[in-house]
């Protein structure tokens, strides 16, 4: 194109010009949002990171400019100079709609193909072209303000933790397997022939180190990865606030962490959450709410009414009871009318898809109950069931009979999948709670034994100890999560710090001795020399942008995410590489045939 940039310098932002700069010269630099050609006046609305402002080319003003204004499209990079004057037709829906800039000189710094994709909010553009064209789609001010949404809550974590004294420490990515329990991205060595490293699924043991090394108090805004299954919260690399501390126990961690929240929820949406946060045991919110990560911004708890159902002649309750299962329910209080059979029937098959048989249903009319099952069911039966579940007229009472797993899975699914359909979700509401009081184990039926549900290190709670080597099922952790609106933003524990205390907890986990030292060597020796009580937490850094910026994506909140199956569109990651590059990190690949 030949354009100078000659001595040109930008002047202003689009997006902060006001009334205030009425008559002043400027230069602005952009790109060319729209065009519209009015004859002898072309208007082109230009856009930087600030937003837009609109740019008036007049022939009478600029003979040159005007001519050269023809020649710009959609995306093409201009500068232009000119003055600010107040608008005859102002637009109240932009914050500079009662400015324009008359321009006087025009410079195209670089032309632009048409784009392969709308740069606006409201398109119907594919998630997948959007990805491949990531930069474009950052263009948009809706993106760009979720990174700066994200930049910002990185300045407040640090800021508060700097304040309270904890030091920002990097740990290596190249790493040992950590044991978090996901699959390892790993790394082979080239200079050491045959072996691997393991990107860190979080830096758990060295955060741990750093506090036997005396640090005292370690945070960390640090990526981790993790080869798993992905979701729409979930991303194989993502990033968390990870956060170490000695000489503490699980009030100071919760204390010192409720003001951090409290700050980010001020800082960056202005709200004053209160605090202290609620708490919930474990056992509370499975029975209350089917998950350990409840949503508390609706209702709709579980009942347990097994007693009630013990001897029906209904065998799909008793029977089930009887091989030590039960039956809980939900009521959907006032819902009755808003769904019909067919609605009823869509829920059946989505509970269904967390392992339940069926879901059993009761309405509760004006004429009566309305209910496939009340015909196997005696009154008695029928009226102790709606009185459990405090039924009256205009409710909907949903059962589930099953294992308690399966009951509590498929309930608690159903009140939010509920929730969404009637749509009675407050947007703008946050519900915080921390879930305390963790099973140390859960029971891995793949591997047939216990396996640590947080990682080997987590805490017993002092009064449970006695039971790790008799009842391990009921030893509670010192382990806690915080959940807001049904997410699990952040978890952690009291570490233990005591080697007679490890040893019990490998044996119960079925590690013998070697074992142990095999995988956590390293760690062990480093316990023999006097490590301080200590306990930490890691939050996950993109689910709370996600909660800030108000999106349900977590590819929303991520400069350059990658899809489901954890490809990057744009780049084409991860991609075959040369045979020299695999001969020389000692690899072969062998793929294995696709059945
Ligand atoms: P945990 O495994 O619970 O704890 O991870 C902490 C938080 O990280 C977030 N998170 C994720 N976010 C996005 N994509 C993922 N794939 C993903 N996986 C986890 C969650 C989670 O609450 N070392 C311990 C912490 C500790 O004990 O201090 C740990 O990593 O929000
Ligand atoms: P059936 O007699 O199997 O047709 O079941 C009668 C009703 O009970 C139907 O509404 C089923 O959806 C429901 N149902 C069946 N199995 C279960 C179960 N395990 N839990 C709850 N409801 C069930």
């Amino acid at each position: 194109m030949g354009e100078r940039m000659g001595n040109l310098r930008r002047t202003h932002m689009c997006g902060n010009l006001r009334i205030e700069n009425e008559n002043q010269e400027v230069i602005l630099m952009g790109w060319v949002q729209k065009r519209r050609n009015l004859g002898s006046l072309i208007f082109a609305d230009l856009r930087d990171t600030t937003g837009i402002a609109q740019v008036v080319f007049d022939s009478e003003v600029s003979k040159e400019s005007f001519e050269k204004a023809n020649k710009i499209r959609s995306e093409f990079v201009i500068a232009i100079k000119g003055k600010v004057l107040e608008r005859q037709s102002k637009n109240p829906d932009l914050p500079t709609g009662d400015i324009e800039v008359f321009v006087e000189e025009l410079k195209i710094l670089d032309e632009a193909e048409t784009p392969p994709i709308y740069i606006k909010d409201d398109d119907d553009v594919s998630e997948a072209m959007k990805l491949k064209y990531r930069y474009l789609d950052l263009r948009k001010p809706s993106m760009q303000k979720k990174l700066k949404i994200r930049h910002k809550t990185a300045k407040v974590v640090r800021e508060f933790l700097d304040e309270n004294n904890f030091v920002e420490i990097e740990t290596p990515m190249l790493a040992k397997p950590t044991p978090e329990g996901a699959r390892d991205y790993l790394v082979p060595s080239r200079v050491n022939p045959g072996k691997f490293y393991a990107l860190p699924q979080s830096p758990q043991l060295m955060k741990q180190l750093l506090m036997v090394s005396g640090m005292d108090r370690y945070y960390q805004i640090v990526r981790c990865f993790r080869d798993e299954d992905l979701r729409a919260n979930r991303q194989p690399e993502f990033t968390q606030i990870d956060i170490e501390m000695s000489f503490v126990d699980i009030e100071d961690i919760i204390q010192i962490n409720e003001k951090l929240i409290y700050k980010m929820f001020k800082d960056i949406k202005g709200i004053e959450i209160e605090l202290p946060i609620k708490r919930m045991t474990y056992k509370e919110a499975m029975e209350r709410f089917g998950s350990d990560k409840p949503d508390l911004r609706f209702g709709f708890e579980l009942n347990n009414v097994s007693d009630v159902l013990a001897n029906s002649e209904f065998k799909v309750f008793s029977g089930t009871i009887k091989k030590g299962g039960e039956v809980r329910g939900i009521n959907l209080n006032g819902y009755a009318d808003s769904f019909s059979r067919k609605d009823i029937s869509k829920l059946e098959d989505y509970v269904k898809t967390y392992g339940a048989k069926g879901l059993a249903w009761i309405k509760i009319t004006k004429d009566g109950v309305s209910s496939p099952i009340a015909k196997f069911l005696s009154e008695e039966e029928l009226n102790n069931l709606i009185e459990k579940m405090e039924g009256k007229e205009g409710d909907l009472l949903l059962f589930v009979a099953d294992k308690s797993s399966v009951v509590f899975d498929s309930l608690g699914h159903l009140r939010i999948e509920a929730a969404k359909r009637l749509n009675i979700i407050e947007k703008n509401k946050y519900e915080l709670v921390w879930i305390t009081e963790f099973p140390l184990f859960e029971y891995d039926e793949e591997e047939d034994r216990y396996v640590a549900k947080h990682h080997p290190f987590t805490h017993p709670m002092d009064e449970d100890i006695e039971l790790l080597e008799t009842e391990p099922e009921k030893v509670r952790a010192k382990a806690y999560d915080i959940v807001i609106n049904g997410e699990e933003a952040g978890g952690g524990s009291i570490r233990i710090n005591n080697s007679q205390l490890q040893e019990k907890m490998f044996k119960a986990l079925g590690f013998t001795q070697e074992e142990a030292w095999d995988k956590f060597g390293f760690l062990l020796e480093a316990f023999k020399y006097g490590v301080p009580p200590h306990g930490g937490i890691a939050y996950g850094f993109d689910r709370l942008i996600m909660t800030f910026a108000d999106t349900e994506n977590i590819r929303d909140v991520v400069a350059f995410p990658k899809t489901q199956s954890a490809t990057c569109l744009m780049t084409e990651a991860p991609t075959i590489v040369s045979d020299k590059q695999l001969e020389e990190l000692h690899v072969d690949v062998k793929l294995k045939e696709e059945k």
